[in-house]
């Protein structure tokens, strides 16, 4: 793994990583970036790694190839916050310098464990590039400062022999640990030998020796394909648990993006390791949303970021070589309201919203220019539309190009509709809000290319990304018959 720099010195990946994006980051091209949410300096990033609450600060790793706005063998980048809104870049906090990892540290999570903080990632080896010789093997590494990381010896502490009969050794990752009393736990994504996914359950008492619980979930190839990126933790008396499923066969407005991030809700039996979950909800109902993770922090909130993009799709900041690729979602705090997760933005935005704006507007057949021009800023709306077939609003708008977020009442759905939104993959997605006495109401936060949407508090949320030119930063309203808007509009300053 040595590497020597221009300068003759012998390097170590992680180093050299480093010295890279040293060099490299101020060759980035601006225009597409964003303020208050955590994208690489330079560079690939996807899914969220190792969300934790560690010494009174939020830490966040994720799939960082520092080297090209495309996927490459992934280290893990690191950035940390006090709020979950200003995030400080720290050095990469682990490379895939080592025999059990030496094609990517894959995905993984955090838990702090005798004041230390540990990460379990999955060491992905693929020695040969003929797919039937890939190997998926979980690893340990340890901190005491939140910052060095160093493996530990006695990796890979979860090998491919200990996968059950039905499991294949080429796909096992991203494991995603909890403490219950005084045992760890740990849920593994895997494939079937008929290809489907399930979920994997171990357990420890000290993090490197582990057992084998049971298979807790499967998608017997009808819930997707192979499952990714599970979580699971408790709301109440509740369990939920999440993947990110391949492959999932669109239903009607639901699951309409390549792979879809969703959830089940259930009672996990521990000793059995039995999972005994009702049904299964898509968890974002935009474009851009995938491979989400949770922590739990000092408040007790169970708070959820993930990766905003998705696999297989047009990505303007590669295709015109601007150096980075890939963005997180902001936090949000989940909920269980009924047999339903709901999902708020942090309340820690709030801090940064500034010149404040507020209008009443009532408009029949017709369309409004709002006074404002951004591209970081919170609309927050209620829209009474008892008479309107149509209403709501055109965001980042310029001479053609417009994003269309709107009420249908005729097909009583939520739309946005990206086809016009300028670069990028364009595409519509739908949702059917919970309209209560003809009142919709939406959280909107822009930030530059990103659009999210919070329907009824939390109840829905839709995330995308957008890819408007410089001027398209106009803000319009609109309604096929009478809508009776009240908007505030902030903008976002970090
Ligand atoms: C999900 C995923 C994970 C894997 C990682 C590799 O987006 O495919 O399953 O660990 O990306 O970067």
């Amino acid at each position: 793994n040595k590497r020597i720099s221009d300068k003759g010195e012998v390097m170590n990946k992680l180093e050299k990583a480093m010295n890279y994006i040293q060099n490299n980051k101020q060759k980035i091209n601006n225009k597409y970036r964003m303020s208050f949410h955590v994208i690489p300096t330079i560079g690939w990033m996807n899914d969220p790694n190792g969300f934790s609450y560690y010494k009174g600060e939020y830490h966040l790793f994720y799939q960082y190839h520092p080297y090209s706005s495309e996927w490459g063998p992934p280290h893990w980048g690191h950035v940390k916050s006090k709020d979950l809104v200003k995030w400080d870049h720290l050095p990469i906090a682990i490379a895939p310098d080592m025999p059990y990892d030496s094609d990517g540290c894959f995905s993984g999570s955090a838990i702090e464990h005798d004041e230390k903080l540990y990460l379990m990632y999955t060491g992905h080896l693929d020695p040969t590039k003929k797919p039937e010789d890939i190997r998926q093997v979980q690893n340990i590494a340890v901190s005491s400062d939140g910052i060095n990381f160093e493996k530990i010896k006695e990796n890979p502490v979860i090998g491919t022999n200990m996968l059950p009969k039905d499991a294949k050794p080429q796909d096992f990752r991203d494991p995603k640990l909890w403490k219950k009393g005084d045992m760890f736990y740990v849920v593994i994504g895997s494939r079937n030998i008929d290809n489907s996914g399930q979920i994997l359950l171990y357990k420890s008492k000290d993090l490197i020796n582990w057992e084998f619980v049971n298979t807790i979930a499967r998608s017997s190839n009808k819930i997707g394909e192979m499952w990714e990126c599970p979580d699971m933790f408790e709301i109440g008396e509740k369990n939920i648990l999440i993947v990110s499923s391949q492959f999932m066969k669109s239903e009607g407005d639901r699951f309409n993006n390549l792979h879809s991030s969703i959830y089940l809700i259930g009672k996990l039996n521990y000793e059995k390791g039995e999972f005994e979950h009702e049904g299964y909800y898509e968890i974002d109902h935009g474009f851009d949303f995938y491979a989400p993770q949770t922590l739990i922090d000092c408040k007790g909130r169970r708070i959820m970021i993930a990766w905003m993009n998705m696999w297989g799709q047009r990505w303007p900041t590669h295709e015109n070589n601007h150096g980075w690729n890939g963005a997180m979602t902001l936090p949000r705090v989940v909920e269980l309201k009924g047999n339903k997760l709901i999902f708020i933005p942090i309340e820690e935005i709030k801090n940064y919203r500034t010149n404040g704006y507020y209008v009443e507007e009532t408009i029949t057949n017709d369309f409004l220019l709002l006074p404002f021009r951004s591209f970081s800023l919170e609309i927050e709306t209620i829209i009474d539309v008892s008479n309107a077939t149509r209403a709501g609003f055109r965001l980042c708008k310029g001479k053609k190009e417009e994003t269309l977020l709107y009420f249908d009442r005729n097909e009583n759905k939520v739309v946005l509709d990206r086809s016009d939104s300028g670069e990028g993959p364009g595409g519509v997605r739908k949702t059917t809000p919970n309209i209560k006495d003809n009142k919709l109401k939406l959280r909107i936060f822009i930030d530059r290319s990103s659009v999210e949407v919070f329907i009824n508090d939390g109840e829905q949320t839709m995330t995308a990304l957008i890819y408007p030119s410089d001027e398209s930063n106009h803000y319009e309203i609109f309604a096929d018959g009478t809508a009776k808007f009240s908007i505030i509009k902030w903008d976002i300053r970090v």
